[in-house]
């Protein structure tokens, strides 16, 4: 990392938890990421699910026909875990390199995640697949007893379920996405070196109040729920602290707007066209930007066994304000729009267009 008084230049950084969506959609919202990261893991909540080999093989394809031409993004495909998902087929797309890891939603915890796992013990034997080859479990880490109060669901998993899960598959590789809590944070760093956390750049900039100010604020709610604001402190103080079983993932859940300003609005925030900067404003106000490169290009890639990139962006201090919605065509050519995190706001750091790649 190279730092002057006003521009930072970092090894490229990678999207760890990314949402890019089908169809349309997927062609607007992946050129603000390919501008930026070199690699991102994707999710597999699409309708359907990615539940095979074939299915992900045709995904990557439809995303690498709409990655823009200049740019070399690497989209890395997840399988998504189901109750009856085939342990030959998971093997087998592994091993052939077609799944980069595989995704547990617990069933119904989050957007499109109906098919998802109903009770873990039936996965059990998946678990240990994956233990004995070495691929990488990727959780959303929520119970999803609708007695439990929304702001208890991540602590509560990790004690019901986490924990038992890694005590009977200690060689399991696992990464809590994006994770909302002191006790999330506590436990990733205490049960190391098998378990690591993405965190996403909303959590560091929204408490729950945001989603209440002045009004219902639906562009503001996302699953896990922003929690309160020490929860969102301690996020800052583990994403800033140089510490590597903390890296970035952005969890850009892009929803169109109508379905965003329903009376039952999904759960998501679109940050991917100004995720770096977001991040890079939290790491600039903690006084911590020497530790912006390990967080969004190393400790991610070091976990996975990947290797690091070896291009880089340049980040300067200049202002900038975040267009208040994005608009474009879906496939029956009527106007869609998304509201990007930020929207409206000024951001003070900008990626620079001279990127070296
Ligand atoms: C994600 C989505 O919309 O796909 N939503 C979200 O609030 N984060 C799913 C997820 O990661 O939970
Ligand atoms: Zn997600």
């Amino acid at each position: 990392m190279e730092q002057l008084s006003n521009q930072i230049k970092i090894r490229r950084p990678d999207d760890w938890h990314l949402h890019l969506r089908d169809g349309a959609t997927l062609s607007a919202v992946l050129p603000f990421t390919a501008k930026v990261f070199k690699r991102a893991i994707v999710m597999p909540n699409l309708q359907p699910p990615i539940t095979s080999i074939k299915a992900a093989s045709e995904y990557r394809q439809r995303i690498s026909d709409s990655t823009p031409r200049g740019t070399d993004f690497e989209p890395l495909i997840t399988a998504y875990l189901t109750d009856d998902f085939s342990s030959k087929e998971l093997e087998k797309g592994y091993v052939e390199n077609i799944f980069f890891a595989a995704k547990l939603y617990p069933a119904n915890v989050t957007t499109n995640s109906s098919s998802g796992v109903t009770d873990l013990s039936k996965v059990d034997n998946i678990f240990s697949l994956m233990e004995d080859i070495g691929m990488p479990l990727l959780i959303h880490g929520e119970v999803t007893d609708k007695n439990i109060d929304i702001f208890d669901r991540e602590a509560i998993f990790i004690e019901k379920y986490l924990k038992p899960l890694m005590h009977n598959h200690p060689k399991l590789r696992i990464v809590l996405e994006h994770i909302t809590t002191i006790q999330a944070i506590d436990f990733v760093e205490k049960s190391g070196p098998n378990i690591a956390a993405t965190i996403t750049p909303h959590h560091l900039h929204i408490n729950r109040n945001d989603m209440f100010r002045g009004g219902l604020r639906s562009d503001f709610y996302c699953l896990p729920v922003a929690k309160r604001e020490n929860h969102r402190i301690a996020l800052r103080n583990a994403a800033t602290s140089g510490k590597s079983c903390f890296f970035l993932g952005t969890d850009s859940a892009p929803h169109p707007r109508y379905l965003k300003e329903s009376s039952c609005s999904c759960a998501g925030i679109f940050n991917s066209p100004f995720a770096i900067e977001s991040y890079a404003e939290v790491f600039d106000e903690e006084g911590a930007l020497e530790n912006l490169e390990s967080f969004s290009s190393e400790f991610g890639a070091s976990f996975y066994k990947l290797p690091l990139n070896i291009d880089s962006i340049t980040l300067a201090r200049k202002d900038h304000f975040v267009t208040k919605s994005y608009e474009f065509l879906d496939e029956h050519n009527n106007k869609e729009s998304v509201v990007p995190f930020h929207a409206g706001e000024k951001l003070r750091w900008s990626v620079l267009q001279d990127t070296n790649f």
